[in-house]
Order: structure tokens, then sequence, then C-alpha cells
């Protein structure tokens, strides 16, 4: 089988790399030239682990290839994948499908032959039959499926992810569009992965339910951290205690800043316009989007407070930008609502990501401190925060936080020290949910 993908971005590059990789010939398709020519120069647009020698190894075995012309990498197709943005639509938070539209208006004239056309980006319930009108309209006489096959990889776990998923979630409504697509997940389906069959609509709101869902579990443990706080818990052991319960699971438990990232803002959102359209209560999904929001622009005050309650003129290190570790991605990271916010309060800050300072450049308010290392952005500060918790902020120990800092505030927004080890040293350290 034939396969195209329209838009490489995260999930295109990754998910295309893969399918060539289980031995498809697969013709990613980008509109963006730069990213394309990059691409075949060798250069890879995102920080993903072990991408860059999956792409080498597929473009090199002659299974993997890069083009700005969608015409031909479409009408040789057996199976097109739509995997453009979705992002949330300024100013009211629907998911802004004018991409997929725009991709699905672009590949309709060239079908020659029957396709099976997959949305893989993530879409609002009705996204699917909706392409199908427009490619039907476009091309009256085109034979194809529409498909639903939401995508739940995680940035920086993005190729195991792909090739060995909890599931595979397809709607398909025809037997031609299932055959086709158990083809294509064959190598999956060899390993035993559950591939759930559903019509468009259950497959399209599986994507958010999940995602939402996840989002809740995060935004509870985060609302019992601020209560062990108040009541002198610990809420690694309260996520212990209640994670050993198999009903709810130990994963997703680990109180932070906040959740970022490409996806949980902007799905609860969608989510959250799906229901109001269809008159639905999702009321536990909007409060989660509340207080996800409230959390983000508060952390900014934990690192106010624990310098006494002002940081003008305060030099102060801020490691990790990335919502998360392993990624170069910024979208929605916690890091920019509290960088902007110490900033307005008068702070001056160096940071230090080790992926995503060129990310993070055009998204950081002027007059940042941008740092070669962490022990360089360490260096004469008088507070530190970790907001990304990358294994080499892990590895820092308090002699090395000591022997850079001139000062002794330490915020750890993602609890990665030991809160004993740090007072010992002399640290004044706050972290989340614990004494
Ligand atoms: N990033 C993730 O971790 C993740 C995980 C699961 C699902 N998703 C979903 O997958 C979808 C894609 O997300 P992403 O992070 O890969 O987005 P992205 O912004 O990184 O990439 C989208 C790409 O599509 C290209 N594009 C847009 N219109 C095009 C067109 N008409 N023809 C060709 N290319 C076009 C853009 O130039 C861009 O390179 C979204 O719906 C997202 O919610 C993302």
């Amino acid at each position: 089988m034939k396969i195209a993908v329209v838009g490489t971005g995260y999930v295109g590059l990754v998910s295309g790399s893969c399918f060539s990789e289980f031995g498809f010939n697969v013709t990613c398709v980008d509109k963006d030239p730069v990213k394309i020519q990059k691409i075949n120069q060798g250069e890879i647009p995102i920080y993903e682990p072990g991408l860059a020698e999956l792409i080498s190894r597929n473009v090199n075995a002659g299974r993997l290839h890069f083009s700005t012309d969608l015409g031909p990498a479409v009408a040789n197709a057996d199976a097109v994948f739509i995997s453009v943005g979705t992002p949330a639509r300024r100013g009211n938070g629907h998911a802004d499908l004018s991409f997929v539209y725009g991709a699905a208006e672009e590949l309709a004239v060239h079908l020659k032959k029957y396709t099976v056309i997959i949305t893989k980006s993530t879409v609002p319930v009705g996204t699917g039959r909706k392409v199908a009108e427009i490619v039907a309209r476009v091309n009256p006489t085109a034979h194809f499926d529409m498909v639903s096959n939401p995508e739940f990889l995680r940035e920086g776990a993005a190729i195991s992810d792909f090739m060995r998923p909890d599931r595979v979630v397809v709607g398909a409504e025809t037997d031609a569009a299932r055959d086709a697509m158990r083809a294509l997940y064959r190598p999956l389906f060899l390993i035993e992965t559950p591939i759930l069959f559903t019509n468009l609509e259950t497959s399209e709101l599986i994507k958010y339910a999940s995602n939402a869902f996840l989002a809740v579990k995060i935004s509870y443990i985060n609302q019992m951290a601020d209560l062990c706080e108040a009541v002198g818990a610990d809420v690694h052991d309260v996520a212990k205690g209640m994670g050993l319960d198999k009903r709810i699971g130990n994963k997703f438990l680990h109180p932070g800043p906040g959740y970022g990232g490409s996806c949980f803002p902007k799905d609860t959102l969608a989510l959250f316009k799906t229901a109001e359209t269809y008159n639905t209560d999702v009321s536990i999904v909007s409060a989660v989007i509340d207080f996800n929001y409230d959390r983000k622009a508060k952390m900014a005050d934990r690192v106010i407070t624990a310098m006494g309650g002002s940081v003008i003129g305060t030099s102060i290190a801020i490691l990790g930008l990335a919502f998360k570790p392993e990624t170069d991605d910024m979208r929605d990271s916690p890091a920019i609502d509290i960088v902007t916010t110490l900033i307005s309060a008068g702070a001056k800050l160096r940071v230090y990501d080790p992926k995503a300072m060129e990310e993070a450049k055009p998204l950081l308010p002027h007059g940042i401190t941008f740092c070669k290392s962490a022990t360089d952005c360490l260096n004469g500060v008088g507070a530190a925060v970790v907001v990304t918790e990358w294994n080499e902020f892990r590895a820092l120990t308090p002699s090395q936080f000591a022997k850079e800092m001139v000062g002794n505030v330490l915020v750890d927004l993602r609890n990665v020290y030991e809160p004993s080890a740090m007072r010992d040293a002399g640290f004044h350290y706050v972290s989340i949910g614990r004494q």
C-alpha cells in the first residue's frame, strides 16, 4: 500500500516515518517549503528522541519521501492521512478546522482511484462527515471512504507510542475502509494491540474524551497538592496511595505547575465548545479548564512569595522552558506564563532549556538572558525555579546550586529534589504539595 500524509508536523512526521518503518511507501507532504527542504537536507524540524535515525533509515531504504507537491502523492496513494494542525480558534476556543477543510479541498482534485481518506488530526465530532462532503463536492467522481483514526502519541515518547500503542481507534463505516485500516495496522495487530472499530463520531469523540480525562486527572492531583500544603500532607504519598488502587492507576498523578502542550489546553476547550453546541453538560471539563488557567498564572506568585513579596531587580534562573522534558515544543508551556509574570514583576531572568531555546525565543518577552547550560543559568542568581523536569536538572546536586547561586531560594515546580537535602544545604526550598 502507498500512503500520503498531508501535514508534516509533529504527528505527520512521526506517523509517516513509522508507517514507512512498517514497510509501506510513504510520502509526507507539507505546504511549508522551508520545512520540506530542511527535511530533505537531513535536518529534522522538531526534537523527538530517535526520530532522526528513523527518518534517515527509511529515506535511505527508498520508502519515505518528503514533498510540497500534493498531486502525485495523493494520486498514487491508497490511503491519505490528514494530519494538519487544529489549533484553538482565536477568541472562542472552538477547534480551527480551516487547515483540515483546506487540505480536503486540495487533495480531492487529485484522487484517481479508490482511496481511504483518514483524519489523524484531532477533530471535533462531525468533522469527518464534513470532510467527506467537501471531497465529494470538489470531486464528484471521487471513489473514497472516510475514516477517523485519532493519534494518541505523546511527544518525547512518540515513536514507541506509535509502534506499541495501548490501542488503535478506527472510525470506519465500510468493509473496504476497515480492511484498508487492518492492513495499515497489521504490524500492530500482530503484537496484539487492541484495535477498536467504531463509527466516525465515536472515534472522533474518543480522542477528546481521553485527553480531557487526563487533564482532569492532572488537575485533580494539583488540587490535592494545594490541599496537602494546607493540611500538612504529602502529595506523593497521597498519589501513591490512590494509584495503588487499580481502578485509579498511578499514571498522571504527578503534581506540577498545570498542564500545557499542544493538545490538552486546546482539546479540553474544543470538547467544552462541542458540548455547548449540543447543549450538554461537561462542567467537570470546564472547571478543569478554568482551574488550570489560574494555576499556570499563579505559579509565578509562588516565586514572588518565596522571595518575600518582591522580585524587583532580583536575578532569577528558570530551568526548563518546554512544556515537558524530551521535547522542544513550547505550545502553551507553563514557562510562558511564569516568565512573563516574573518579568512584569521586575525580575531579571536567566533561562535555559536543553532543547527548546530556539522555539522559546519568539514566545518570551524581551530582556531575558538565554544561557548556555544549567550551571551558566544559575550563575549569580538570587533564586532558581525548576519549570521542566529534564534529567540534567534532576542530576544537579545541592552543592552545584550553592556554588553557582548568590541567593538561596529554590522553587521546584516539578518536585525533582529531596526537600531535606536542599534544606540541609541551606536552601529556602519550595515545592508542590509537600512540606
Ligand atoms: N503534537 C502532538 O503531540 C499530537 C498528538 C496527538 C494528536 N495531535 C493532533 O494532530 C494534529 C497535528 O498536530 P501537530 O502537532 O502535528 O501540528 P503541527 O502544527 O506541528 O503540524 C501541522 C503541519 O501541517 C501543515 N499544513 C497545514 N495545512 C496544510 C496543507 N493544506 N497541506 C499540507 N500541509 C499543511 C503545516 O505547515 C504544519 O507543518 C492536531 O490536530 C493535533 O491536535 C497532536
